[in-house]
């Protein structure tokens, strides 16, 4: 077999982009979903369970000792609607399900089939993002979120190595935002070390059909700028929908932010696993071809010798720090420019 030498950072196809996405009907059933079966959570709160824990690994070392939570963290909030064929609220089965998803995600790699994986939102109020561009966790054959840290999986992309297991994926991201100040996508078709490009907002109903587990991409900040800082954001806030179509950030009953669709941006992420052809959903489903750790850390360590590094066989390679940290130097890659539109926010 002949491979084709490819950058892993480069994704199939650039983002295509279409515009009127949903139709009318299923704008308002998103809608009506994500203001009726709220509170949702920052999206930082569905992974640390207190603000020490999180200040703890993250914010640097020479943190002020009065930094507080929105120096680091964008005030954005999550809701997952489906995963994995679990639909999560009935209203969205076809949505979901239907054909328009699933078609559209298999048409960036022209897969024959595919099944429906997550779909979730991301919404804010006008914001920071200290997103300085990432990719989405891959998934290959036998290893993914469910069993494996995402360090290892993001190594695993980066190495390129395993793309044979890898299972295609396809994201198809649907925007609404009103203000057209900041506000865009920004992201690196080929690859991080060169130029990034940019779609802008406005934003309605708006689709990008991307291949972001092979693409670096970020949020950009959005909103009015006077309104970015949230002082009294806390891992616990949360978002509500209240009277008037506004959105509101409470801290338990105490209100700290109020908006309205004007300052709205919102983010309708759907992503699709997709197979080639018969024989590749069989070696997906029937794990006849799947990957393990000590097969990965094998050719990991092979790779890294046949290219001149001195590597120690660690005894738990999964929580060996020094061999996570000598894996994370070797296969290191990250986006160097940014737009001048849309410079790094860093503090
Ligand atoms: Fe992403």
């Amino acid at each position: 077999m002949t491979t084709i030498e490819r950058h892993p950072m480069i994704p199939i196809a650039p983002p295509v982009l279409i515009e009127d996405f949903y139709t009318p009907e299923e704008i308002d059933t998103i809608f009506s979903v994500i203001r009726a079966k709220g509170p949702w959570r920052l999206i930082l709160a569905h992974h640390f369970s207190s603000t020490e824990e999180y200040l703890a690994i993250s914010g640097g070392k020479d943190r002020k000792p009065d930094a507080k939570l929105s120096d680091f963290v964008a005030p954005v909030f999550r809701g997952f609607l489906a995963n994995d064929g679990v639909v999560f609220h009935p209203e969205l089965h076809d949505i979901y399900f239907g054909r328009k998803l699933l078609d559209t995600a298999r048409s960036l790699h022209g897969a024959k089939y595919g099944m429906a994986h997550d779909l979730l939102f991301n919404l804010c109020g006008p914001s920071h993002s200290f997103d300085a561009g990432h990719f989405d966790t891959g998934r290959f054959r036998g290893m993914g979120l469910f069993n494996t840290p995402i360090w290892l999986l993001a190594i695993m992309t980066k190495s390129g190595l395993f793309d044979e297991w890898e299972v295609k994926t396809a994201q198809v991201l649907t925007y609404f935002a009103r203000s057209d100040v900041d506000g865009g996508f920004t992201y690196w078709p080929q690859g991080p070390d060169k130029a990034p490009e940019r779609l802008t907002a406005p934003f309605w109903n708006t689709t990008f059909l991307t291949d972001n587990s092979r693409m670096y991409h970020r949020r950009e900040a959005n909103g009015r700028r006077d309104q970015r800082d949230y002082p009294e954001l806390d891992i616990t806030s949360e978002l509500h929908a209240v009277d008037g179509g506004e959105w509101s950030i409470r801290n338990g009953d105490k209100e700290i932010r109020r908006f309205g669709e004007d300052d709205l941006r919102m983010l309708v992420h759907y992503t699709a696993l997709l197979f080639d052809d018969v024989a590749d959903v069989r070696r997906f489903q029937d794990h006849t071809d799947d990957l393990d750790p000590d097969k990965v850390f094998g050719m990991l360590i092979d790779d890294m010798r046949s290219k001149g590094a001195t590597v120690e066989v660690p005894g738990d390679a999964m929580n060996d720090t020094a061999f996570i940290a000598q894996l994370t130097d070797f296969y290191a890659m990250a986006p160097r420019e940014y737009p001048a539109e849309a410079p790094l926010d860093v503090r």
